[in-house]
């Protein structure tokens, strides 16, 4: 479905026509230019499971997936996103609308406590199960360094993602 969003185009900036698909769904933007893919997924579309932490590549906060790799959408525009296939927080879920295993376990495992850096953290550990980097404690404390957390919930995550990993891999081995 494709939806026509105006959007509030800066004055100072060039205008732009930008056709964002997030989530199975197709949206036109007007944008300015510079406008960053954060910025548009949380202003422009209402999509604020996305987190701004340090708006500068320093955080993880705010990793979505495009094409299924992880990026860090403060750090891409928009308009380079045209076409592509972006995932948010918001699209984890399955077609009935429940949680991802991966939101269970970092539940199940206190994998949080404010939950502001959740939402990057989860799109991280789901990128890396998938590129199969998660084979290991060591090696999802490494794959997971982009992703800051202030409230230190760091050995509940990697115990829920490794659970998770070690579920996908016993069911590609079935
Ligand atoms: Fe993008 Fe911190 S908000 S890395
Ligand atoms: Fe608070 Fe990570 S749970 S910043």
């Amino acid at each position: 479905m494709v939806e026509a969003v105006r959007a509030h185009a800066s004055q100072a900036g060039t205008e732009t026509l930008v056709t964002l698909n997030v989530n199975d769904r197709s949206y036109t933007l007007r944008l300015d230019s510079r406008v960053t893919l954060l910025d548009a997924l949380r202003d422009h579309l209402g999509l604020t499971g996305t987190k701004k932490g340090c708006d500068q590549g320093a955080c993880g906060a705010c990793t979505v997936h495009i094409n299924g790799k992880r990026v860090l959408s403060c750090l891409t525009l928009a308009a380079q996103a045209e076409s592509l296939e972006v995932t948010t927080i918001e699209g984890i879920h399955d077609v009935d609308g429940q949680r991802h295993p991966l939101q269970s376990a970092f539940m199940e495992h206190d994998g949080l406590q404010c939950g502001f850096c959740t939402p990057g953290q989860i799109m991280s550990a789901l990128a890396l199960i998938e590129e199969g980097r998660a084979t290991s404690d060591d090696q999802i404390r490494e794959f997971m360094s982009g992703n800051l957390c202030r409230c230190g919930a760091y050995p509940n995550m990697v115990a829920a993602i490794r659970e998770v990993a070690q579920a996908v891999h016993d069911d590609e081995n079935l």
